[in-house]
């Protein structure tokens, strides 16, 4: 989870926000390798008074920086197309977890173990035990397997939500009348903490989402109650 002054991206806990936090990091440094040389130009632009008498027109100087722009796009377009494709790719998920958006809480469905289904709501402040993160903490955690191919169903039962897991490099809209998939695999035990990203009302902001990712002997323990 995101704690104090961190302004940047939280640590991933899977292959793909690691693959995410690369490619943020590949377009950050070109961003600003463009905004130094643009800078640079246009502050010595601004500060000299030289003036060609003779300027009628610049094809060569024309082409290249039509060209360069060009080719720097594709060294962003073609990482940003890897990523949007293996983001998509769904490869043999050992679980499945349904989650619906409600106004404002999440209920899930493990359909493939007997249909256990839940809801999660959010603790408030009030009930808030001194080890709990305020606003973050729900009352019925999703439980699921570190390292192992998980897939997520998600719609919603009202308005749009979305199923948003910061850590996992997870952001799945849930529609009513619409079913959206994702997968995600874990690489590490823990906590991971997430908030509806869509604007779905009043409460848009207080309803969670917690996953335990646990070894898989303790997630059977734990579906078998
Ligand atoms: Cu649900 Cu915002």
């Amino acid at each position: 989870m995101s704690t104090w002054a961190n302004l940047g991206l939280q640590d991933s806990a899977s292959p793909l926000m690691e693959q995410l936090i690369f490619f943020h990091d590949h377009a950050l440094l070109i961003l600003v390798m463009i905004t130094v040389l643009v800078g640079y130009l246009m502050f010595m632009l601004f500060f000299n008074n030289y003036v060609n008498r003779f300027l009628l027109h610049g094809q060569l100087i024309e082409m290249i920086w039509t060209i360069l722009p060009a080719i720097i796009l594709l060294f962003i377009a073609f990482p940003s197309l890897r990523l949007l494709y293996l983001l998509d790719e769904i490869n043999e998920p050992s679980v499945t977890l349904k989650s619906i958006g409600h106004q404002w809480y999440w209920s899930y469905e493990y359909s493939d173990f007997n249909n256990i289904e839940f809801d999660s709501y959010m603790i408030p402040t009030n009930e808030l035990s001194t080890d709990g993160f305020r606003l973050l903490d729900v009352e019925n955690r999703i439980v699921l397997p570190m390292n192992s191919q998980i897939r997520i169903l998600v719609t919603a039962a009202d308005v749009i939500h979305s199923w948003t897991i910061p850590a996992l490099g997870v952001k799945v809209d849930g529609t009513p009348g619409r079913l959206n998939q994702t997968n995600f695999f874990m690489n590490r035990p823990g906590l991971f903490y997430g908030q509806c990203s869509e604007i779905c009302g009043a409460n848009h902001s207080f309803m969670p989402i917690v996953i335990e990712s646990v070894p898989t002997n303790y997630f059977i323990k734990w579906i078998s109650n």
